[in-house]
């Protein structure tokens, strides 16, 4: 049976305070490893976790500050750490073969794939059977609601779907200055599916469990969905806000599943959903909706009024893509307390940034996303992924235009930098396509048109789609920079 919603308060994962700091720089220290959590009432889960929580501790940065995190293996197989939003070097990106490999027993085939090659540059070196490994971020960006996970190769969906998931956040001058809610009124999201066995221990239906051969059983070819949804790790939270604004920072860290959010009620006058950022920071303006499609990868910072409702009303957050269990996300109850003043406000004018032209692109590129013809397995342009063999080089300091076209629902990621979408359908970007973004919703038949500006870091980077078992199945591809 499934537990009841609305019975637990929203946790928040834990923030982590560095190691050490300098001038410069602040440095983290995070160990991989197994945890039994309580998830469910009267069982116990067992998870993969950063630190032994989930989502995993949250990291906050300063833009400009360089941040150094360690991570340690602990876990029983093979890990890959990515900070999903990042502005990163090569070396510390994340690339899917570059392995943190675990202190017992090496895995038969570590790298996943009979044959794979390492082609990180650390290959070859010592640092190929490193237990530890050391992602150095330099924080060239601007505040934004980032997040890590995990990213080995072909185990992206179980690694991710288990605890490997966590918070990164970038703050800024720019984004301090204005009048937005702050400290208790800033709240993370991460919201994930996942399904349980009667013991409490997740169900995943990994090909094979021991993670030598990557891929799921056919029925979920089309990515694995859980009839459980977790906020901050917790099932159907609740949260109980005092009627003032809220920052809510809307994370869709589920493996496949695509949610249309929404306020039940609604205040009066619609638009409860007020967004004012996205995956790549703050929006120009802010941007009222009533419902707010995300997935899988996607950020939605919003502002919630909760003032405009009486004091004890319960608003639900409610999925309209979902039936039954999945309708429904957590509840907001609101206090019957007498607030305090509201001391935030939603500016007119969040930030301002210049958009990369689509008229100064200096190549354009296609990238059809489909299913492998004739097998099971996704492709990009018709072929498996295959590391070390790009589908576009890009010279640094140059403005692309890049259409995906896709045959089936794929969330679109690219690494490196983040882009703006300039079309949907050969017509205006969607109501969900606002400021910069690294992940981008394709529906079946879809296609959309980014732009974006390559810069700084030569190397090897991934474009793939964000359904984890799509990207486990190969729906990935390396492009170059140099
Ligand atoms: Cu969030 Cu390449 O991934
Ligand atoms: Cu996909």
């Amino acid at each position: 049976a499934l537990p009841r919603p609305y019975a637990v308060p929203l946790p928040l994962p834990p923030v982590l305070a560095p190691a050490r700091s300098s001038g410069t720089t602040d440095v983290y220290e995070i160990t991989q490893q197994t945890a039994r959590l309580r998830i469910l009432p009267g069982v116990k889960t067992t998870a993969w976790t950063y630190g032994g929580t989930f989502p995993g501790p949250t990291l906050v940065s300063r833009s400009g500050r360089r941040t150094v995190v360690r991570h340690r293996n602990e876990l029983p197989h093979p890990t890959v750490v990515h900070l999903h939003g990042g502005h990163i070097p090569y070396g510390s990106d994340g690339y899917p073969t570059a392995l943190i490999l675990p202190r017992s027993g090496t895995a038969s085939n570590p790298y996943g794939m009979a044959g794979m090659p390492d082609m990180s540059p650390e290959a070859g070196a010592r640092d190929d059977v490193a237990t530890e490994r050391t992602y150095t971020y330099p924080m060239q960006q601007r505040a934004a609601t980032l997040w890590y996970h995990d990213h080995r190769m072909g185990f992206t969906g179980p690694n991710v779907w288990h605890g490997l998931a966590g918070f990164h956040l970038v703050h800024d001058d720019e984004e301090e200055a204005l009048p937005l809610p702050r400290g208790e009124r800033d709240i993370p999201l991460m919201i994930a599916d996942r399904a349980f066995a009667a013991d409490g221990s997740f169900r995943y239906p990994a090909l094979d469990p021991a993670q030598h051969t990557p891929g799921v059983t056919d029925p979920y070819m089309d990515g694995v969905l859980g009839d459980v949804l977790l906020v901050n790790g917790a099932p159907w939270p609740v949260l109980e806000p005092l009627r003032l604004r809220y920052r809510l920072r809307l994370l869709n860290a589920s493996n496949a599943r695509r949610y249309r959010l929404t306020l039940d009620p609604p205040p009066p006058g619609g638009g409860g959903l007020v967004q004012i950022g996205g995956d790549g920071g703050l929006l120009e303006r802010p941007l009222a909706h009533d419902t707010l499609d995300i997935a899988p990868a996607e950020r939605f910072d919003v502002i919630v009024d909760f003032s405009r409702y009486r004091p004890g009303t319960r608003v639900r957050l409610m999925n309209q893509l979902g039936s039954g269990s999945t309708a429904h996300v957590m509840c907001f109850d609101v206090s019957t307390a007498r607030p305090p003043a509201d001391d935030s406000r939603i500016p007119d004018r969040l930030s301002a940034t210049a958009a990369p032209r689509p008229e100064r692109a200096a190549a354009t590129r296609t990238f059809h996303f489909q299913r492998r013809a004739g097998s099971t397995g996704w492709t990009i342009n018709g072929r498996p992924y295959e590391p070390g063999r790009p589908l576009a080089t890009v010279r640094l300091g140059t403005t692309e235009l890049w259409r995906f076209v896709t045959d089936f629902h794929h969330p679109v990621h690219l690494h490196l930098n983040h882009f703006q979408v300039a079309a949907r359908n050969g017509r205006a970007p969607g109501p969900y396509d606002a400021g910069w973004k690294d992940t981008v919703d394709l529906r079946p038949a879809e296609s959309v048109e980014i732009v974006t500006r390559f810069t700084d870091y030569p190397g090897r980077f991934m474009l793939h789609c964000h359904n984890l078992e799509h990207e486990d199945m190969a729906m990935m591809a390396d492009f170059v920079t140099e």
